[in-house]
């Protein structure tokens, strides 16, 4: 691991993370929120969002997969859905680690919507808008970043180097 830089570190992803989380409760004026995490890579930064998100919360999680090494395949899986249930008149934040092509959260975004929930809002740990091929912008995002590749803080690099506690990339 003696080749990875570091582009965003632990303390500033704290610091970001706790402004994010209040920004999100002064926005919700006391109402219930349902965070859905998206597996894998989202957990990291959602159980930090969730941990100094000081209101009613619920936690759910949806797995969805486009990406294969470095590339998106461009179609999306459904690995784990979510249930109606759980999504019909609840507030709903859709938290991902990445928006790059903006596929994922337009497909997501899509698909709750589907299921009638109170409302929906995005929020996002990193954004390429760069790389962007479908029009998307989230509701909360914590650092915009350049083109890069890049691996920690649940991110990874064919399933490695996600439990690094800050965003690198590989030199
Ligand atoms: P999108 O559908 O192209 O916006 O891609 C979003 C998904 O691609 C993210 O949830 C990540 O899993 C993955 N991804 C995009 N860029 C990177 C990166 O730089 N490092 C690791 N994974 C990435
Ligand atoms: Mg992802």
């Amino acid at each position: 691991m003696e080749n990875i830089k570091v582009l965003i570190s632990s303390e500033k992803l704290q610091e970001r993370i706790k402004e994010l989380a209040k920004e999100i409760k002064k926005d919700y004026k006391g109402e219930e929120v349902t965070f859905i995490s998206v597996l894998k890579g989202a957990i990291f930064f959602t159980v930090d969002l969730m941990k100094n998100y000081e209101g009613d919360a619920i936690l759910d999680v949806i797995r969805v997969s486009s990406y294969e090494g470095e590339k998106s395949t461009g179609n999306i899986n459904l690995k784990i859905p979510l249930k109606e249930e759980n999504i019909k008149n609840k507030n709903i934040i859709l938290v991902e680690d990445i928006v790059d092509t903006g596929r994922t959260f337009n497909f997501l975004v899509d698909y709750v919507k589907n299921m009638n929930p109170k409302s929906v809002k995005t929020c996002v740990m990193l954004d390429k808008p760069s790389r962007r091929v479908v029009d998307f912008n989230a509701d909360y995002v914590g650092f915009k970043i350049e083109d890069l590749f890049v691996i920690g803080y649940g991110l990874d690099y064919d399933e490695k180097y996600r439990n690094l506690p800050y965003v690198g990339y590989i030199k």
